[in-house]
């Protein structure tokens, strides 16, 4: 039958795509030298073919298209992939912000019962249904940015019942959103010490009742948690408690997935290369040991947080001597209250200018880097064949612009193919 052309349209996050798993989709990146790169993708969303626009007309020549994107002087990038959020909350920080810019420190107001405890306050406090709100806005504006995987973590409950609560609220957004964006739910309930309690207390109950019941809740279907996540730093949770905590998540059959080393040096790569890690961010302060420990591990990503240090003015993270070591440096946007920040082309901006990353290096990290980080780089993360998917169509015949042309990315995007 006759094939269908949709031209581009200017409207950044196009709906063509979205919920067409049962299309077959082509995208066309013309190049005069070649006469065209062509990707055709299948009814499961996968990438089918990808090569020359002559040959593959020959071969889908009987085959329907439904969707057909016109791609010429354009660049085709994969899908961003943000390892690393908190989207779940309720309030804002505002006021903090402030404080910090008049020259508190994170910790002081941590320790002065602001911080994450304002944010699980205000969270407590808000209906589930603002929640749910409030979070899918967040997961369709990091859509429009060009993010097509995201990584979510809960932990502004902290105590059993909420952290379900913010759960199922990721859960349920994971399906109705699963046309705009991919999530992967990790569980954050050890993102503080309660009020109420001390790190013994936190972490025996996190380790025999919290953790225990979140992997029944996914045993039963109810839940989708892949990660577990500690915040282990000195003032939030101990080398050692955050390894229990560990240990007894990858006994459960969850993927690690934990903040070290961002305020002090707490031996974070050397413990997460021990319980076997996938992923460990920030690592604002890691030393030299940890990175041995990372490289020996090989298969623990280090996730980098370029607007955290930023925001928080911390010193950035040794992006260079984690590449020189041979470990594989991912990219997140820490999207959370102390740091509003969503847009993957910004920090790959960052991550260039402020920790001294190459293009190159920006763009793997926040694409096949960030899917490995989430287990997910056999589907996830780069332009193959049998991979999702999920693009970036840029209107710039130089992919560079998505880094160099920085804080325009709503206008620089095109479209997002969400076909994962
Ligand atoms: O990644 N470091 C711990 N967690 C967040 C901050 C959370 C908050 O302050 O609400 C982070 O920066
Ligand atoms: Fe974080």
């Amino acid at each position: 039958s006759a094939r269908q052309v949709v031209t581009p349209s200017f409207d950044p996050l196009t709906p063509y795509l979205a919920g067409k798993r049962q299309a077959n989709i082509t995208v066309l990146e013309e190049d005069p030298l070649t006469g065209g790169v062509g990707i055709a993708v299948n009814h499961d969303g996968l990438i089918v073919y990808i090569g020359r626009t002559d040959r593959m007309r020959v071969i889908y020549r009987d085959f329907t298209v439904d969707k057909h994107i016109d791609a010429t002087g354009m660049c085709v990038l994969p899908g961003f992939v943000d390892a690393h959020t908190h989207p779940v909350w309720a309030g804002d920080r505002i006021d903090e912000f402030a404080m910090k810019l008049r020259g508190m420190s994170y910790m002081e107001i941590h320790e002065a019962g602001g911080g994450i405890f304002s944010t699980v306050d205000a969270t407590s406090a808000a209906k589930t249904s603002s929640i749910y709100n409030a979070l899918c806005i967040r997961l369709k504006k990091m859509a429009e940015s060009g993010t097509t995987l995201v990584e979510c973590k809960s932990g502004y409950g902290l105590e059993l019942n909420k952290e379900v609560r913010l759960l199922e609220v990721l859960q349920q957004a994971k399906s109705s959103q699963k046309n705009t964006i991919n999530m992967s739910i990790t569980y954050c309930g050890a993102h503080a010490i309660p009020r109420n309690s001390n790190m013994e207390e936190a972490t025996k109950r996190i380790v025999d009742v919290d953790l225990p019941y979140i992997a029944h809740l996914n045993k039963t279907g109810k839940l989708d948690v892949e990660n577990v996540d500690v915040f282990c730093d000195r003032g939030v949770f101990s080398e050692q408690h955050a390894e229990l905590i560990l240990w007894k998540a990858k006994s459960l059959g969850f993927q690690l997935n934990f903040h070290g080393d961002e305020l002090y040096p707490m031996n974070s790569g050397q413990m997460g290369a021990r319980v076997g890690a996938t992923a460990i961010s920030h690592l604002e302060r890691i030393g030299e040991a940890d990175m041995g420990g990372m490289r020996r591990a090989k298969r623990t990503v280090a996730v980098l947080l370029p607007s955290t240090g930023f925001a928080m003015r911390l010193r950035p993270p040794p992006a260079r001597k984690l590449i020189a070591a041979r470990v594989p440096v991912a990219l997140g946007s820490d999207f959370n209250p102390n740091v509003y920040c969503y847009s993957m082309p910004l920090i790959m901006n960052l991550a260039c200018v402020y920790l001294r990353m190459t293009m190159e290096e920006a763009l793997v990290a926040a694409t096949l880097n960030a899917a490995a980080s989430l287990g997910k780089s056999d589907k996830h993360g780069s332009i193959v064949y049998n991979k999702f998917a999920d693009l970036v169509i840029i209107n710039s015949p130089r992919w560079e612009n998505i880094i160099y042309d920085f804080g325009n990315h709503g206008q620089i995007i095109k479209f997002v193919v969400m076909a994962g």
